[in-house]
């Protein structure tokens, strides 16, 4: 008897993972690898959250919470668009979800319904065009390079022949880190409201910019929707908890949703998240690391050969064209994880059909573990 298996786990792997998975295996042999894969940063959680986590052990029972999360957290993040953005968002809609990754999975289930076209930049996180597909809503890639500075505009969206349900962006971008500038912002949302096309904005790497502040899709259009973490700026990225800004018309969907499928995000880091909003100073001194693991990269990469770097205005990634040196980058990664022990992520997670020519260093890290990298590609590439 052959049991049948859905259709909607034929979806691509998230390669990244993978790579994790080869880098673990060789660790596990003994060797050393630098970990330039994944975008986690090597901190804790901010003190005050590992205080706050350490006392809701203690004196709370950690049940379930309201499926739209905690209102005190709800509060918090609020409080969060005053302080960065001058915006007043009512607490009612923020929406504490487990990562930002599972807001994708709620957003996305209440705004869109199977067959609708979502557009997206290409390269962009592979997530969104694999859970969308999962749906069975049809991703639409927009073929973005380094002349657009790989984000959607609406020029691009205007050569696609047919209309959209939604638009999904992401500022600063991984893998590229390229930024979408306040004007841009303007038109994007613009467009997207006379379309009416459901702007869906990625915000997870605010906070993380190295040349201008990013600015937020709700400037531009109050009803956008919005989703973060506190995977990055905050270094939490085992604490599964991110966030959502909703418009009001899919409040009331997502709870359901929500309710059904998660119950409600986990106790334990709702209760202590909320003390991340008086760990900006912590942050702000990773996110000064990670300014000085950007130059580093940025300055000793091209005497390696590998010389087409995106401008990573923000996020802590560098994505490079590697076309000079291989057209096949998921083999160019394994062969550089085993030779040197240099673990980065092959560009085809994020572009199906360029990323063969494309890969990513993840710059998250240890600074030493950047100048050793930098060293034994340099090493490497010479006498391969
Ligand atoms: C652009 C982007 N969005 C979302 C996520 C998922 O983050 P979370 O840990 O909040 O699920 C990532 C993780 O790398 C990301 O790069």
């Amino acid at each position: 008897m052959v049991l049948k298996v859905a259709d909607r786990g034929e979806i691509p792997p998230f390669i990244v993972m993978d790579v994790m998975h080869s880098a673990a295996i060789r660790e596990s042999q003994g060797n050393d690898v630098l970990h330039l894969e994944v975008g986690q940063p090597s901190t804790k959680a901010p003190e005050k959250v590992i205080s706050a986590a350490k006392m809701a052990l203690d004196a709370d029972n950690l049940g379930y919470t309201p499926a739209l999360g905690l209102l005190s957290l709800r509060q918090g993040i609020a409080g969060h668009y005053k302080t960065w953005y001058g915006l007043d968002i009512p607490a009612e809609r923020i929406v504490a979800t487990k990562g930002s990754s599972a807001a994708f999975v709620l957003s996305f289930m209440a705004a869109f319904n199977p067959g609708d076209r979502v557009a997206m930049a290409s390269p962009g996180y592979p997530a969104y065009r694999n859970i969308l597909t999962a749906l069975g809503i049809e991703p639409v890639l927009v073929l973005t390079g380094l002349e657009h500075r790989f984000q959607p505009t609406v020029a691009l969206l205007e050569t696609l022949n047919q209309p959209l349900d939604g638009l999904i962006i992401a500022s600063p971008s991984n893998p590229t880190g390229t930024m979408i500038n306040d004007k841009e912002m303007h038109e994007l949302a613009t467009y997207c409201k006379e379309k009416e096309i459901r702007l869906i904005s990625d915000e997870i790497y605010h906070g993380i910019t190295y040349e201008e502040k990013a600015v937020s899709a709700l400037g531009s259009n109050i009803d956008s929707l919005v989703i973060n973490s506190f995977s990055k700026y905050f270094s939490m990225t085992g604490w599964r908890l991110g966030w959502m800004v909703v418009p009001n018309d899919l409040i009331r969907p997502i709870e359901c949703l929500a309710q059904n499928m998660f119950i409600s995000p986990p106790t334990l880091s709702q209760l202590a998240a909320t003390a991340a909003f008086q760990s900006y100073a912590e942050a702000e001194e990773n996110v000064k690391r990670y300014a000085q693991n950007r130059s580093i990269l940025m300055n000793e990469l091209p005497s390696s050969g590998i010389t087409k770097l995106a401008p990573a205005d923000g996020a802590f990634y560098v994505y490079a064209d590697v076309a000079n040196l291989t057209d096949d980058s998921v083999y160019f990664c394994q062969k550089m994880l085993k030779d040197i022990g240099v673990a980065c992520t092959p560009g085809l997670d994020f572009d199906p059909d360029r990323g063969r020519v494309t890969i990513r260093f993840s710059f998250a890290g240890a600074q030493c573990d950047m100048i050793d990298a930098c060293q034994r590609i340099k090493t490497w590439l010479k006498f391969p």
